[in-house]
C-alpha cells in the first residue's frame, strides 16, 4: 500500500533491487511488527531497478512469507524514484549497492532519512541483507530472519 506520509505517523519505504524479493519481505515484516505493537505507520517498498515493475513478489518469497502467516501476493512491484524522498520520513536500503544507488538519485534537501537496514540491528551493522534471488529457497528463511530482526529493531525506536 502506498500512500503520502503523516506528520505524526512515520513513513517507511524498503528498497532493494528488483523489489519482488527481499524488500517485499522487509515490508511484510515491518507492517506486522508495526500492527503488533500498536504502532500507526505507513509501509512500502520498492526496486531501484525497473525489470520487475507490476509484477508480483516472486513465488519463493510469497512462499516465504505465507510460511510466516503473511500474504504478500497483492503486492506489486515499482521503481523509486527522487520523489519518494519526499513522501517517506524512512527510507531503507536491503544493500550497500541499493544505498549508493539511492543516494544518487536523492534530491537535495529531501527529508527522508537514509540509511542500510540492518545498520539498525545490534551486531549487524553494515551488513546487507541476503540476496536469495539466485539461490534455493533456504535463502529465503534467512532474508526472512534479518528482515524480521530489522523490523523488531525500527519498531522499538519508532515507538520509543
Ligand atoms: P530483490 O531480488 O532485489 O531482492 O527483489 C532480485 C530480483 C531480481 C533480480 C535480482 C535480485 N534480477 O536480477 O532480476
Amino acid at each position: 500500500m502506498t500512500s503520502r506520509a503523516q506528520p505524526t505517523s512515520p513513513s517507511l519505504l524498503f528498497v532493494c533491487l528488483g523489489n519482488i524479493c527481499r524488500s517485499p519481505l522487509a515490508e511484510a515484516a515491518f507492517r506486522r511488527a508495526a500492527d503488533e505493537a500498536g504502532l500507526a505507520a505507513i509501509a512500502d517498498s520498492a526496486g531501484t531497478g525497473d525489470w520487475h515493475v507490476g509484477k508480483a513478489p516472486d513465488p519463493r518469497a510469497r512462499a516465504e512469507a505465507l510460511r510466516r502467516g503473511i500474504d504478500i501476493s497483492a503486492y506489486r512491484a515499482r521503481q523509486v524514484s527522487p520523489q519518494d524522498f519526499h513522501r517517506f520520513t524512512h527510507i531503507l536500503a536491503l544493500d550497500r549497492q541499493n544505498l549508493a544507488d539511492l543516494r544518487a538519485i536523492a534530491p537535495t534537501g529531501a527529508p527522508a532519512e537514509l540509511s542500510l537496514l540492518l545498520d539498525h540491528v545490534a551486531g549487524m551493522e553494515g551488513q546487507p541483507v541476503a540476496d536469495p534471488y539466485f539461490g534455493d529457497e533456504t535463502g529465503f528463511a534467512e532474508t526472512w530472519e534479518q528482515v524480521e530482526r530489522a523490523a523488531a529493531a525500527l519498531v522499538r525506536k519508532l515507538a520509543g
